[in-house]
């Protein structure tokens, strides 16, 4: 919680940025707090681990992977990345991904990790393809940008 104005800049300056995420709509502090109240509940179930790169008291990335809930899925964990413009291209999104990687399969024993990413995200494909994640298909117009409709590129990697 001592985060939460930090991370209400940070989202909010992808929000402006446009970036090809699921951050696309400006948030109030009251809504980044229930956020992270439900985010804090799942860490203290052990359904879900968040990491955050802190840069001089601003919060400049995160990265979170969490525990399907369906039983059929529960060897798969969900995994999400973000980093503010300026502290891209600097190895700081690698070495968070891979943090949050190694957490997971410990934590959970994660046989699978999975993620959505637009089509069009080319850093962040070959960001993926470059920890070790591999292309498994795109559904067509399955993902909104600012109410757009865009290709989803759906990706794992095999534990
Ligand atoms: C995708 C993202 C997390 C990558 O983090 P990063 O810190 O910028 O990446 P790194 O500096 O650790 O780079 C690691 C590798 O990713 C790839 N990569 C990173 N930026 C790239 C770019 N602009 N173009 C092509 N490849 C890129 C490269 O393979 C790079 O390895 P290299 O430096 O040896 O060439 C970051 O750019 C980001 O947050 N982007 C905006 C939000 C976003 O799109 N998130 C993903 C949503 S699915």
């Amino acid at each position: 919680m001592t985060d939460i104005d930090a991370l209400v800049v940070m989202v909010n300056s992808l929000v402006k940025e446009k970036a090809l995420t699921s951050l696309q709509k400006k948030i109030t502090k009251e809504e980044e707090r229930k956020y992270l109240k439900n985010l804090l509940k799942e860490i203290k179930n052990n359904e879900s681990i968040t990491f955050v790169i802190d840069f001089d008291g601003r919060t400049v990335g995160s990265c979170g992977i969490s525990k399907n809930n369906s039983i059929i899925r529960n060897h798969i964990g969900d995994i999400g990345i973000v980093l503010c413009l300026e502290a891209r291209g600097q190895g700081l999104g690698e070495k968070l991904f891979r943090k949050v990687i190694e957490k997971g399969i410990k934590k959970f024993k994660f046989k699978i990790i999975q993620l959505d990413v637009f089509s069009e995200n080319k850093p962040a494909i070959n960001f993926y393809k470059k920890v070790g994640f591999e292309m498994i298909g795109t559904i067509k117009k399955g993902g909104l940008h600012f109410s757009k409709q865009k290709d989803m590129s759906i990706m794992v990697k095999y534990l």
